[in-house]
Order: structure tokens, then C-alpha cells, then sequence
């Protein structure tokens, strides 16, 4: 009998919930609760290095001050990324691209690698041609899904890596995502949940994969829903309710 694929589970920054976002421990506690996938984000440091932070500015999340692209990597090296979460995490580092991708491929990591290219508020000239040559000499065994909420820089790197899945991030402009899906731009859709609920969204053709999914209402809504993903801060309680709902 046709049985429908379950959700994917997958971590916000890592098990933002839990553990200091974007961080190694982050996405390593993703991992032991069972993600099925790992959301992060990649931006440019000063000095055009790969790196892993949400924010264009480091100060909510480090002790630090000012830009992500003003500083090189080895200033966004010192500084601390744990202590904003709590005193246990301090000295925490922020991580590059590649210490994420090393992480997952020791782990056997076999499931939705989610990159969301953060460009949509400073463009970072050159970033999709780095990751399409980080990419090229490093082979991952896993999905690689890449996402942004500017459509120039998926189509971009579509161009020059068309090997890799695609999808189109969205608030509230779902019109542009929808044509771009329509015109096979992207495979993914991934919206903001209160989009998907105020739209009644759903198409079964369509990878949907809403963001944040936290409460445990949302979840039970994208679950019932078979969505293809859900994007969580909290893995683990994800993966405990949807063995409740789809078995
Ligand atoms: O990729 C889903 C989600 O991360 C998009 O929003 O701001 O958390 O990066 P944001
Ligand atoms: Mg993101």
C-alpha cells in the first residue's frame, strides 16, 4: 500500500531551542535527537571566508561588536559565541562552512543539509561562485538544499551548481515564490508557518517546508499536513510528536 514519506525534522541553526545557535554544539545536539536535517545560515567574512552566523552584525549573539563582514576570520574567531545562551557555553566558537560540513560527514550524517545564503540585507559580491567551488572540491553524502530569501542569489548559484536541490524562503511574498516553483527554479518552498496557515496552504507536488514550527499546535498542523519538512528550534520534541501522529 502507498505509504506517505514521514516530515523531516529539521534544526533551526542547530537545536536553537537548546544550545547556542549556529554553533557546533547546536547542530551536534540536532544530531543526537534525531533531525532528520539541519538549517543554518552562511555568510562572508571580511576576508571572504565561509562562515556560519544568522545575524549581518555579531552582537547579539557574541561579545563582540559590528558587522560579520567587517571583521576576518580570524577576529570572528576570538570572539565568544556561547555566553549570550548561558555561562556553561562560554568560549563556544563561531564556525566556518567547512567545520559543519566535517562535523556531519564524521557523524554519517545522511539526511537534509539546509543552507540558507544570507543576502537578502547585505549582498556579499561573490558568495554563491565560494560556494559552488567549496561544494565542487568537497562532495557531501548527504542532500544539500540551498535557500535564500533573495531570488538572484538562488539563481545564481543554481547556474553554477545545478547539481544541489534549490527552494525560495518567504514571509509573505508567495506569489514570487510560487512562480518560481512553477517555473522549476526551486523544488522547496519554505514560508513563514503563519503564511502557510493564513493561506491554508498546501500542495501535495510541492517540497513545503515551513519555519519557525515551534508551538506544539504547529507542529500537529504540519505533521496532519504531511509537509515535506518542518524547520524547528526544538528537534527533539518534533521527533517524539511525530511518531505520535504519523506512527
Ligand atoms: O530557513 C528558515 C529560517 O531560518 C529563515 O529565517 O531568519 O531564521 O534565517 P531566519
Ligand atoms: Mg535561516
Amino acid at each position: 500500500m502507498f505509504k506517505r514519506q514521514p516530515t523531516q525534522i529539521i534544526a533551526h541553526r542547530g537545536s536553537k531551542g537548546t544550545r547556542p545557535e549556529n554553533t557546533l554544539l547546536a547542530f551536534q545536539a540536532a544530531l543526537d535527537a534525531g533531525a532528520d536535517g539541519i538549517e543554518t545560515d552562511v555568510q562572508f567574512s571580511k576576508d571572504q571566508q565561509l562562515v556560519i552566523m544568522h545575524d549581518e552584525r555579531v552582537d547579539r549573539t557574541t561579545n563582540g561588536t559590528g558587522l560579520v563582514q567587517d571583521q576576518t576570520l580570524a577576529e570572528l574567531k576570538r570572539l565568544d559565541a556561547g555566553s549570550h545562551f548561558g555561562s556553561e557555553f562560554a568560549g563556544t566558537k563561531i564556525p566556518t562552512l567547512d567545520e559543519v560540513i566535517q562535523l556531519l560527514i564524521r557523524d554519517e550524517f545522511t539526511g537534509v543539509f539546509n543552507l540558507e545564503l544570507k543576502t537578502n540585507k547585505i549582498h556579499y559580491d561573490g558568495i554563491e561562485q565560494a560556494l559552488a567551488d567549496y561544494f565542487t572540491r568537497q562532495p557531501v553524502p548527504f542532500r544539500l538544499v540551498f535557500s535564500s530569501f533573495r531570488a538572484q542569489s538562488i539563481i545564481t548559484l543554481r547556474s553554477l551548481y545545478p547539481q544541489a536541490e534549490y527552494a525560495k524562503l518567504f514571509k509573505t511574498a508567495g506569489r514570487q515564490a510560487r512562480r518560481m516553483q512553477r517555473q522549476h527554479l526551486v523544488g522547496g518552498l519554505h514560508p513563514d508557518i503563519r503564511w502557510v496557515k493564513a493561506h491554508r496552504f498546501w500542495l501535495p507536488h510541492v517540497q513545503l517546508r515551513p519555519w519557525t514550527v515551534n508551538s506544539p499546535a504547529d507542529m500537529a498542523y504540519c505533521l496532519r499536513h504531511h509537509f515535506a519538512g518542518l524547520i524547528t528550534d526544538y528537534p527533539a520534541r518534533a521527533v517524539a510528536l511525530r511518531t505520535k501522529i504519523q506512527g
